[in-house]
């Protein structure tokens, strides 16, 4: 792995760094992630920042209880709903030039209830979902769980990366394969998928007829020179059959508040979709999540960039320690996402590296078997916490390899 430089960074003195939390007020947090253990735990494993959210936000979920907004609501005299639908069709518009029609675009809670929705309406029992492995845990639940059948497509390392294995997807799909099932940027390895293999990826799916949900939520958590590009953005025929799911959750730290969207490439899919969820039936945004949205997208530009700035740093603190402290841990640097994906195969550990870690280095990373099956050798760390606990994080896990008996 070669050593990140900071120069990629170089404004990032002259980014805002008021966001920063203690770890004494992230443990007052109700938040899975500061609650599931105990005191003597650093957690680095739920996809959530340790940051406070965009000063704009704060207002709006301020405002929301201040004046006691808790009837039917609406927003510049319209429905919430419709109101953000046109919102995410200008912010796809303004951050990828990604033109989509407002009227194709479903407001949904949250995406796993997209991932699970989605496949139940798109696909039926027996069907094949080819899914890459890794991969992000609902979407293999979503399938094994509704009697669908899961093909695993390999992530292959080149060596400075890892990647789909196009080879394997192409001979993968069969006569029962419905659905492929993207996640880009990548949960949880952080890979961000160039043009060229987006362009393969959808060669492949009209070539055999498929349909194609593109989860792309981290879609602006990109690091250096990596770029997103929506794969339903490169030309009609993808489009018109892409699924694509996003939401600000991620890169606006407000997952907890519930706002998703779900793109249909065309009124068809659209149609399909309703007739099985109708409007009803699905649960719209949450009204502290629409207001945290509209305020993320339509006011909070520098709280991102300068997160964005101060992630950087932590992505290149983390991989430069990992290579001069701990160079058996394999990582290779992720292009977007706040994840890295560590494989642990060659520190030879007793027992899985979530458990080494939590157990010997009191450091609660996710486990590696929950994405991939047998993954037992992996973890997965987020490292959007300030620069003093990630550090922290670092020494112990350090600690925990140099000193094992
Ligand atoms: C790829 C991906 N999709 C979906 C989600 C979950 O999104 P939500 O909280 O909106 O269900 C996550 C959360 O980490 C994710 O990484």
């Amino acid at each position: 792995m070669h050593k990140i430089s900071r120069q990629d960074h170089a404004q990032t003195k002259s980014a805002n760094v008021n966001f920063l939390l203690e770890e004494k007020a992230l443990r007052r947090r109700h938040n899975l992630k500061w609650s599931t253990y105990g005191e003597e735990v650093l957690p680095a494993f739920v996809a959530e920042m340790d940051y406070e959210v965009a000063p704009a936000i704060h207002e709006a979920l301020l405002k929301v209880t201040a004046g006691q907004q808790y009837g039917y609501p609406a927003r510049n005299g319209r429905r919430t709903s419709e109101y953000v639908a046109e919102l995410y069709a200008s912010r796809m518009a303004d951050r990828f030039g990604w033109q989509v029609k407002a009227e194709n675009v479903v407001v949904v809670s949250d995406l796993v209830q997209a991932i699970f929705t989605t496949v139940l309406a798109f696909s039926r029992e027996g069907d094949g979902i080819a899914i890459q492995n890794p991969c992000y845990p609902p979407f293999r639940e979503a399938t094994t769980s509704t009697g669908r059948m899961m093909i695993p497509i390999e992530t292959k390392d080149d060596g400075t990366r890892l990647s789909i294995d196009f080879e394997g997807l192409s001979k993968a799909i069969g006569p029962l394969t419905r659905l492929l099932m993207l996640c880009n940027p990548h949960n949880p390895t952080g890979r961000v998928l160039e043009r060229s293999e987006l362009e393969n990826i959808a060669d492949l799916v009209c070539a055999n007829d498929l349909l194609l949900v593109s989860d792309e939520v981290h879609s602006e958590i990109t690091f250096g020179g990596a770029r997103h590009v929506p794969i339903a953005s490169l030309g009609k025929a993808i489009g018109e059959r892409t699924i694509t799911l996003g939401s600000a959750a991620k890169s606006f730290n407000i997952a907890g508040l519930k706002c998703a969207f779900i793109h249909f490439g065309s009124n068809v899919l659209r149609d399909r979709y309703l007739s099985i969820f109708p409007r009803r039936v699905i649960v719209p945004g949450h009204v502290m999540g629409i207001d945290a949205t509209i305020a993320a997208w339509e006011l909070s530009d520098t709280w991102q960039r300068d997160v964005m700035l101060y992630l950087g740093d932590m992505r290149n603190l983390l991989l430069n320690r990992l290579q001069e402290e701990i160079p058996e841990i394999r990582v290779r640097p992720p292009q977007g996402t706040y994840m890295a994906w560590l494989d642990c195969s060659e520190l030879q550990l007793p027992c899985s590296a979530h458990e080494f870690f939590l157990t010997e280095a009191q450091v609660a990373l996710s486990a590696g078997h929950t994405f991939l099956p047998h993954g037992d050798n992996f973890v997965r760390l987020n490292f959007a916490t300030s620069e003093k606990i990630l550090n922290e994080i670092l020494d112990r896990m350090v600690g925990a390899i140099r000193y094992r008996s």
